[in-house]
């Protein structure tokens, strides 16, 4: 993807290294960025919606995706920025295991998992974003909908890729496997959850280019985003991935017959609604495999990574749940749910972002 904007002094240190590696002097400036990382991690009033560091920590997790232009690949393994990577990792995971609310533990066995995690899903009132969406969003508050969740949705079912070499084999490495090859049209590209999410934002207007609308999601999406790639690329939290899918799956059909219905409120046709109608029908399904043969098989194979498997469908909810507050604040008020709202023209990136950088959204 496209190099993103910076956000502060240690994105933009960052992404000055990623684009100079090798040159002169560029020992110094891993120091300094080491620097700079500790001064705002011990400076940050909330990490979860620091613009800097979650930009920060999204670069460099991107690296291990589909990388970002003009960056050499190499620098995914390059010594120096996995260190700046596991210090933000650190502090991130240890702000989730502080505030993230999490129930009572049950016996590792997948009917007891699963019927914790039915629980935990249903005690969620998340739909608020979807009822609002159903009811009342207005085309461009879409558009924002579509934006803030293509950040996900764009490479949707990557993160949790993630897990299948770190399963052992058996029920819930199987389970993984049936729910991701769903995820990726079972072999045909034109299923691909991905390209589905692509035709619906091409139907509103929007470029579907993966990272397009990069500087316009605030950091709590990227902490959203983050928090998938700390659990997938982190072999010692498997159990926290499997949780996070679980609970992603048990939150999504429901709240997509509401999106589905939002955007035919508006007059759009069955071609742009596909994703939310197959969604409907796809993980009223996956919450089954997932909740019971991956989370709960996980938890019976492995005893020991049970309170990780409740642990990360917990911080899907509370996430989610900050998000939708977000939000729906924004919308309620009648600004932009964006950095910077996108424009009467359907949303050109660039007049994005140029209004972007005049409301001084993007300080580098
Ligand atoms: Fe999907
Ligand atoms: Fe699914």
């Amino acid at each position: 993807m496209k190099i993103p904007a910076p956000r502060g002094r240690v994105s933009a240190t960052l992404i000055d290294l990623l684009q100079n590696r090798g040159g002169s002097g560029h020992a110094n400036a891993y120091g300094s960025l080491n620097l700079l990382v500790d001064e705002a991690l011990a400076a940050t009033p909330d990490l979860l919606r620091d613009e800097d560091l979650q930009l920060a920590l999204f670069c460099l997790y991107e690296l291990h995706y589909s990388g970002l232009d003009g960056v050499e690949d190499a620098a995914e393994w390059d010594p120096e920025l996995i260190r700046v990577r596991a210090r933000l990792e650190a502090a991130f995971e240890n702000l989730l295991r502080r505030t993230v609310p999490v129930p009572e533990l049950p016996a590792p066995d997948s009917e007891a998992v699963a019927e914790t995690l039915f629980r935990l899903a249903a005690d969620d009132d998340g739909a608020s974003v979807s009822r609002y969406v159903a009811g009342k969003a207005s085309v461009e508050q879409l558009r924002e909908f579509l934006i803030l969740r293509s950040v996900y949705q764009l490479k949707e079912a990557d993160p949790h890729s993630w897990a299948i070499p770190r399963l052992p084999v058996g029920r819930a490495k199987a389970a993984l496997i049936e729910i991701q090859a769903d995820e990726y049209g079972g072999g045909r590209v034109e299923r691909m959850h991905s390209k589905l999410f692509g035709t619906t934002m091409e139907g509103l207007g929007l470029d579907s280019g993966y990272g397009y609308y990069i500087d316009q999601v605030p950091a709590l999406t990227l902490a959203s985003s983050n928090a998938m790639s700390l659990f997938g690329l982190n072999r010692r939290l498997r159990g926290a991935i499997a949780g996070h899918l679980a609970a992603f799956e048990m939150t999504s059909s429901i709240p997509n017959s509401f999106y589905a219905r939002g955007f035919r409120r508006h007059g759009f046709t069955d071609d742009v609604t596909y994703y939310f109608d197959e969604h409907v029908e796809a993980d009223a399904v996956h919450e089954q495999i997932a909740a019971r043969d991956l989370a709960g098989g996980l938890a019976e194979a492995e005893p020991d990574l049970l309170a990780d498997v409740i642990f990360g469908a917990a911080t899907v909810l509370a996430i989610d749940a900050l998000l939708g507050e977000e939000q729906l604040r924004a919308w309620q008020a009648g600004e932009s749910a964006l950095l910077a709202p996108l424009g009467n023209d359907g949303g050109t990136a660039e007049a994005a972002l140029a209004a972007t950088a005049a409301a001084g959204g993007v300080t580098a």
